[in-house]
């Protein structure tokens, strides 16, 4: 990355309390749950940094307390913030415990004249005692309830619950090396296993007859329904489903995919899913990854029958051990 700092689209910072009781906001320290407070990151867009400030400031002066994970009393528990790369637009998400605070009205009008740059508040409530940083439930407090960017000339709606690369530098040098590895025929049958909110499979419409984009998370494909839409791509359609059970029916069903792009979480590819594509094979596989890990456990599954073409690597995380791959498989003859 030519600049590799501040890149970070996305920020989430649980909230808590230092021993003198002054309000924090930061990372977890390794393996526990003791916050360390952070007032300036070096990989997280600028924007938010003087953000979380007034955050921290509001809740002080307003006596809105942290979450206490051991109590499980208290307000906030966690901090998101979205920013846009393109457009001038800003999310903030404030994941509480309750279902409205005392002053909470105040509060937004408070934070959103302080910074008119936010362009949407929404709060998420979660009330389990859990790892997981957001519940079911929310309400918008002030905007849209999403924010947009554009990305390789289309534009993307984004809400709190959907996936969106975190580095959108990268991102387009990471979906122009996916789409020129898969070499799309105008002909092609393609398909978009994990698409979130519809990136890859929106670009892929560019160049393919028809596209299918699947994803597990509801909102991811509400907004990739939506992007279609705004982007006027009418040969795409998108399912909320787990990706293996929609898989596993066009094998039954025996219908036929060119060319596969899967960008599963981390954890990699379900067995299932792999199964279901060595009986469907698709011509050309494109597996973006981001964790070397699982991508070569699944590639060995894949390997019998497929042959990898090419390796690239893309620095989407600068300045963290993380890196994102693009693998192309073609089906051995
Ligand atoms: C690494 S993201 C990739 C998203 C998208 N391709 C992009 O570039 O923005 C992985 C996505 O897979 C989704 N996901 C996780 N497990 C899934 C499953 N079993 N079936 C379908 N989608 C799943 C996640 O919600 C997430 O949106």
């Amino acid at each position: 990355m030519d600049n590799p700092y501040f890149y970070r689209n996305k920020i989430q910072m649980p909230v808590g309390k230092d021993r003198s009781g002054k309000i924090i906001t930061g990372f977890y320290k390794a393996n526990t749950h003791d916050i360390v407070p952070i007032e300036k990151c070096y990989i997280e867009d600028e924007r938010s940094t003087p953000i979380l400030a007034t955050i921290r400031q509001l809740m002080k002066e307003m006596r809105v307390e942290p979450y206490d994970e051991d109590k499980r009393t208290g307000v906030i528990r966690h901090i998101l913030i979205r920013t846009s790369y393109r457009k001038k637009q800003i999310m903030v998400v404030l994941v509480t415990n309750v279902n409205s605070f005392p002053g909470q009205r105040n509060f937004v009008n408070a934070l959103t004249s302080k910074h008119p740059e936010i362009t949407t508040v929404v709060q998420n409530i979660n009330k389990r005692d859990t790892n997981v940083i957001l519940g079911n439930y929310e309400n918008i407090l002030f905007g849209k309830g999403f924010i947009e960017d554009t990305l390789m000339g289309l534009n993307y709606q984004i809400s709190s619950k959907s996936f969106y690369q975190i580095n959108p530098v990268q991102t387009e040098k990471l979906y122009s090396a996916a789409i020129e590895a898969a070499d799309i025929d105008k002909d092609d049958i393609v398909f978009d296993a994990y698409t979130g909110i519809g990136t890859i499979a929106l670009l892929a419409a560019k160049h393919a007859k028809h596209v299918i984009g699947v994803e597990i998370v509801y909102q991811a494909i509400r907004d990739a329904i939506r992007n279609a839409k705004h982007n006027g791509v009418a040969n795409v359609d998108f399912h909320a489903a787990d990706v293996a059970d929609y898989l596993d029916q066009m094998a039954l069903e025996n219908q036929k995919i060119d060319v596969l792009f899967m960008d599963p979480p981390r954890k990699g590819a379900d067995e299932r899913f792999l199964e279901s594509v060595l009986k469907i094979k698709p011509k050309k596989i494109i597996y973006i990854s981001c964790e070397p890990e699982t991508l070569a456990r699944d590639i060995r599954i894949l390997a019998g029958h497929y042959k990898i073409v090419s390796v690239q690597p893309v620095d989407m995380f600068p300045q963290t051990h993380h890196v994102e791959t693009v693998v192309a498989l073609v089906l051995k003859k």
